[in-house]
């Protein structure tokens, strides 16, 4: 019985700081679209990657529009993320990071006013 308390609290305890640490950390320090690239791009887009290396740099503008519209569900569904305790990418990429992360791209874009290479 009091093992099953135990399991039971722990469990109530991480499923809170789940709900609230993810607000709390964005009000506090939102991460720059800059750092969201780095953090949730990169890791498993930077040099050398078997999944390919991808900086704003590799499209155009139009191109990376058309690529958060329309392939960059199919191409990640079902990949997860070792760097994000295993979680899909799809679901640890929330609409409003997608979106900060989508006009980064677009704005740092190879035929932009201020492109780079690095995300
Ligand atoms: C957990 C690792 C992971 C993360 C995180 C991730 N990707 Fe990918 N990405 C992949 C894999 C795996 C593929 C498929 C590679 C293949 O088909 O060979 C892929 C494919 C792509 C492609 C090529 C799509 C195509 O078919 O033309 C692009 C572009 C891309 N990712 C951009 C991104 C962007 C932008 C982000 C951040 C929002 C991102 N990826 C996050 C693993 C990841």
């Amino acid at each position: 019985m009091r093992k099953i308390g135990k399991i039971l609290s722990f469990t109530v305890a991480s499923c809170a700081m789940v709900a609230f640490a993810m607000p709390a950390a964005a009000k506090d320090k939102a991460p720059t679209p800059r750092q969201l690239v780095k953090q949730y791009c990169r890791v498993c887009h930077g040099p050398n990657s078997p999944n390919g290396e991808y900086t704003p740099m590799t499209f155009i503008q139009d191109q990376w529009t058309d690529f958060f519209a329309n392939t960059y569900k199919d191409a990640h569904k079902g990949v997860v993320d070792p760097h994000h305790n295993n979680k899909k990418v799809l679901e640890e990429i929330t609409p409003d990071m997608l979106k900060k992360i989508e006009k980064y791209m677009v704005d740092h874009a190879a035929d932009s006013e201020h492109p780079m290479t690095c995300g």
